[in-house]
């Protein structure tokens, strides 16, 4: 069952094979990464920007999130389905609960939300009712139009005792495993050693720390290359899924003047 799922992960921690975690937000791309072996799928509210044409994850609701968490959820037979809990839908931790509960009723084994030491109490709350909750701290996407863009995290020492600080308020809050994101590597080292529970990183390495975290995850987009337009510059694209859909759909076009 999905607190299996969770313990398992968790239990990772510190045995040397890194967890892979991916997005995922359809049926056939969560098929067949499931069936690759990626052992997380998250269906982030990145959703938003790369499926959905918004300009940030600031437009996604949870309506959104349920349609596409019940796709995932249906293709998906090992692998831990993390559901985002989209921005406003986590304001108290009532709301929280019924928004985790939301995301689980549509196929989610586990909730992820964003923030240190503020989302505590929610984290508590929703662990509490038996749903597994992952952590999300360092840059936090759902809070950039105040920050004014996407930057790194931890370029100065109290921002590094801060995330530190809400790391571990979270594993102590009950999270099972916590996402970095775009932290400096040394700040991902150090937290990493720190907590009994993994870290899975997005954009928290560089050429001389290629591995910061116990794991990492991807947005299945930038991997494949299915949505080109915006790339971040951590991002390692392995295909060009764009370019395959573009031949495609000319050829097809040509195909039937041909016939
Ligand atoms: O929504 C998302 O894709 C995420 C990952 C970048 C961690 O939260
Ligand atoms: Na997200």
């Amino acid at each position: 069952n999905s607190i299996d799922k969770a313990a398992a992960i968790t239990a990772r921690k510190g045995n040397g094979k890194p967890i892979s975690a991916l997005t995922a937000y359809d049926y056939p791309s969560a098929r067949l990464l499931d069936e690759a072996g990626v052992d997380v799928l998250l269906v982030g509210d990145s959703l938003g920007m790369v499926m959905l044409g918004f300009p940030d994850t600031t437009h996604v609701t949870l309506e959104m999130m349920l349609h596409h968490v019940a796709a995932v959820s249906r293709a998906v037979n090992h692998a831990l389905v993390i559901g985002d809990m989209p921005i406003h839908t986590y304001n108290t931790p009532e709301q929280a609960l019924a928004t985790a509960k939301a995301l689980v009723e549509a196929g989610a084994d586990a909730v992820k939300l964003e923030g240190g030491v503020r989302q505590v109490d929610k984290v508590k709350t929703i662990v509490a009712a038996g749903i597994p909750v992952i952590g999300h701290h360092g840059m936090l996407p759902q809070r950039v139009l105040e920050e004014g863009g996407y930057k790194k995290k931890g370029k100065t020492e109290e921002e590094c005792q801060a995330i530190l600080e809400g790391a571990l308020a979270l594993q102590d809050a009950g999270c099972s495993a916590l996402v970095l994101e775009s932290v400096v590597p040394d700040l991902a080292e150090t937290i990493t050693s720190q907590l009994d529970i993994p870290t899975i990183g997005i954009g928290c390495t560089n050429k001389e720390k290629p591995k910061t975290c116990d794991g990492e995850i991807a947005v299945i987009t930038d991997v494949i290359g299915s949505s080109p337009w915006f790339v971040p510059p951590f991002a390692t694209t392995r295909a060009n899924v764009a370019g395959e859909i573009t031949r495609c759909a000319k050829e097809y076009i040509a195909s039937l003047s041909q016939a």
